[in-house]
């Protein structure tokens, strides 16, 4: 079971959800008992321990959840909301390529909704989903901190400002003819 090489992890704070992890996802959830060790298991490391997670994974599946809820004794609920509320964790798996529009109040009012309106119609997905060809994962943000160049879209990574639909279609046409 995942939670055996978890800290003390109490019974409560341990779903039989929690299934047995293959050797490859078990030398990843050894980093994760790195992680949440150097922290001495505190719960207040949560938000690291989801961004090592993530790096490990590419994305949070549920049992990466638990796992990580009875490590750091800490309500299984608690750890969904952080890992749901942050933009940059994911708990679907992640395509390709990312593609980021911020649908914060700035760059929503300068065009951002069309932007994404755009994507969804050229990827046939919506925010929050992936291209059934693992290609493109579709998100948005709240607010990225850049409100200065609404409307803000990250593609792979690249914070590109001041963005219109067409613009931004170019780009992830190229992703979709390789
Ligand atoms: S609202 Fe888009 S960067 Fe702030």
């Amino acid at each position: 079971m995942v939670a055996t090489t978890a800290k003390s992890a109490s019974k409560d704070q341990a779903p039989e959800r929690a299934s047995k992890p293959s050797k490859d996802v078990d030398r990843r959830l050894k980093r994760l008992d790195i992680t949440m060790k150097r922290n001495q298991y505190k719960g207040d490391a949560l938000i690291e321990v989801l961004h090592a997670a993530q790096d490990a994974f590419g994305y949070l599946e549920e049992d990466v959840l638990v796992y990580i809820a009875q490590g750091l004794k800490l309500p299984l609920s608690r750890v969904y909301g952080v890992a749901t509320f942050y933009h940059l964790f994911s708990l679907k798996p992640t395509g390709a390529h990312s593609c980021v529009v911020c649908m914060g109040t700035a760059c929503y009012v300068k065009g951002g909704g069309k932007v994404m309106d755009a994507l969804q119609d050229e990827l046939g997905i919506e925010a929050g989903e992936t291209t059934p060809d693992g290609n493109v994962s579709l998100m948005a943000a709240r607010c990225l901190g850049a409100c200065g160049i609404a409307p803000a879209v990250v593609l792979d990574g690249t914070v590109m400002g001041k963005q219109e639909a067409q613009q931004v279609l170019t780009e992830v046409k190229r992703w979709e003819n390789g």
